[in-house]
């Protein structure tokens, strides 16, 4: 065991998270990381619309393969009523399959936390910049997942060290989101004093990814050039490999679509309608083979990514090298 805040408070080995990732969060990896000692993330959207499981069911197949704890994604973001009724059901659902680990992300984190903490539950929010950390301390979080500008996904803009630079004044446990692909990235995160990371890329290149030989094969061969951000997916700059496609299309939205994902009155609306598009595309092509058209979200920690292991492999050897260090 190697003790740091974060594993003292979700109660882990490891201070290590398999990030949540729509749509590469199949139940075998998330379980396959907290069986390791790690934490798994669910991320609720991909267990029902991309893996097919009813929610409660993708969490009970994640416990008949661990006992260990897994947490859950939340994004809070204001869209429409029936998406927050949605996910006030899948906080239900999870604390009463028995998570009490959540990741929120792109809004107000306060009702989450109201809902979980009677319960034991512990929140940690995504953040990019110190003015969304206030926010969500004000809210009650119990630490901050400090996703930098090497991350997969929605990228921030600051680097590792700027970001813990900014950050660690608040005394909370600062989880490092971004750029760990290798385990001497995990030792150094630790040295600058994260209390843990959060990978995703690194977890897609894995035999428990439901994922396509073709995307992980991809993250093998990127150089960190090979990394691109693209508005084209969601509206907000995401961290994409860059295919024939990806250039064919270019990475910026037009000039009205950029108006209308500003807008204080039309953001959310645009930013569902991303949402809406993004299920839609990913439905098609994650379980059924894939198509020139894919985007495969990966970081620049793909970079030092050189192999496909099993997902307790990759916390293994993370913990070899720092216990070795
Ligand atoms: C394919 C992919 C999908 C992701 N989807 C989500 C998501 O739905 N919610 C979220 O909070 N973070 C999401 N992320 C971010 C990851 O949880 C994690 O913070 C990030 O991947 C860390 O950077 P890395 O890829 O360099 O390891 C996603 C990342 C990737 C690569």
């Amino acid at each position: 065991m190697v003790s740091t805040l974060f594993t003292e408070q979700v109660g882990i080995d490891y201070p290590i998270i398999c990030g949540p990732m729509y749509p590469c969060s199949n139940p075998e990896l998330v379980a396959a990381v907290s069986e390791a000692g790690g934490i798994g993330v669910v991320q609720p959207l991909s267990m029902v619309y991309v893996h097919g499981y009813p929610l409660r069911e993708g969490l009970q197949k994640i416990k008949l393969l661990t006992k260990k704890p897994f947490g859950m994604n939340i994004i809070v973001e204001k869209s429409s009523a029936l998406y927050e009724n949605r996910m006030r059901e899948a906080v239900q659902i999870a604390l009463e399959e028995g998570c009490r680990f959540f990741i929120t992300s792109l809004g107000s984190p306060r009702w989450v936390v109201e809902a979980v903490v009677p319960h034991g539950g512990i929140v940690y929010h995504d953040v990019t910049l110190r003015q969304w950390a206030e926010k969500a301390i004000a809210c009650g979080v119990h630490g901050l997942i400090c996703v930098n500008n090497r991350a997969g996904g929605h990228a921030g803009v600051l680097s590792p060290q700027d970001l813990y630079r900014e950050l660690a004044d608040f005394n909370l446990p600062l989880v490092c989101a971004g750029g760990i692909g290798n385990e001497r990235d995990f030792a150094e995160a630790l040295q600058i004093g994260y209390a843990a990371v959060q990978m995703g890329t690194r977890f897609i290149a894995t035999t428990e990814c439901r994922e396509k030989m073709d995307y992980k094969q991809a993250i093998l061969k990127a150089e960190e050039s090979d990394i691109v951000l693209t508005e084209r997916v969601t509206g907000i700059p995401l961290s994409v490999i860059r295919t024939p496609y990806v250039e064919q299309i270019g990475t910026k939205v037009g000039p009205i679509a950029r108006f209308l994902l500003q807008h204080r009155l039309t953001k959310h609306w645009m930013r569902m309608w991303y949402g809406l598009l993004a299920v839609r595309r990913f439905k098609k092509v994650s379980l059924h083979g894939g198509s020139p058209t894919d985007y495969w979200q990966a970081g620049k920690s793909a970079s030092h990514v050189r192999d496909v292991v099993p997902a307790g492999t990759i916390v293994r050897r993370f913990m070899d090298y720092l216990l070795r260090c």
